[in-house]
């Protein structure tokens, strides 16, 4: 039976839920992180589930309206402090994937922190794409590995990836059927899961009942039964 080492996720939804309860969009976003939690939870209590990797924030993201992005920003900071103790009491490690050099200071410090203080926990790995697009990831890599004397190989492009492990199954919430810039190498052979569920509403009972079906499907990798 397949095993979910790797699980994805794009995490959309968030500004509709808002709208459709009379909110405002940044009080989706505030829901979405609460989800994030639970689902972080969920995982580092299920053995099989070795790495998450949740899309928090593309290189698209920065044409939101400012204030929606300073309220990200401030979002995820707060988010990474708060819970900095849960990572531990989980023993979880937390690996952010991106080009974080676009981001404030205060705010690279508080991942640099999350991400010393963690090293040591060898639980699930959480993964957060910040300032993440898998063609800006691919770019980046090529540029550090073009002076190689050899040929590219597969493997000296995926080890310089900021990513290094493919994903065995990637889920998008919010009724969208893309992949939005989201870890194309990675996903090479994932299988693909779409709900409907916007993210802020999404459970763990949603994420458990994709997870059976996911271990029914035969995956063959290009080859034969
Ligand atoms: C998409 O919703 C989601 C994002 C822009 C990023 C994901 C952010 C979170 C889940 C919030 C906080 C995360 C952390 C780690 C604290 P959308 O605004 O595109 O929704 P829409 O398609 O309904 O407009």
């Amino acid at each position: 039976m397949n095993r979910a080492r790797h699980i994805a996720i794009i995490m959309d939804g968030n500004g509709r839920w808002a709208e459709l309860k009379d909110k405002k969009r940044v009080k989706g976003h505030e829901a979405g992180g609460r989800v994030v939690k639970e689902i972080t939870t969920y995982c580092s209590n299920n053995k099989d589930i070795e790495r998450l990797t949740l899309y928090a924030f593309s290189t698209e993201n920065w044409k939101r309206p400012r204030l929606e992005v300073e309220f990200l920003m401030k979002l995820l900071e707060k988010y990474l402090k708060d819970e900095l103790e849960n990572y531990i009491k989980n023993n979880i490690r937390f690996e952010p994937i991106g080009d974080l050099r676009a981001f404030s200071k205060s705010l690279r410090k508080t991942i640099q922190n999350i991400q010393e203080k963690t090293a040591h926990c060898d639980g699930l790995v959480q993964s957060l794409a910040l300032n993440y697009g898998a063609q800006d990831e691919i770019l980046r890599a090529l540029n550090s590995i073009k002076n190689s004397e050899k040929d590219i190989t597969e493997a000296m492009l995926s080890n310089a990836l900021d990513c290094k492990h493919s994903v065995d199954l990637l889920i998008r919430t919010g009724g969208d059927h893309r992949l939005s810039n989201f870890l194309l190498w990675q996903a090479a052979y994932a299988e693909l899961f779409f709900t409907d569920t916007l993210w802020p509403d999404f459970t763990t009972n949603e994420l458990e009942k994709i997870i059976k079906d996911f271990k029914k499907i035969e995956r063959r990798f290009g080859g034969l039964k």
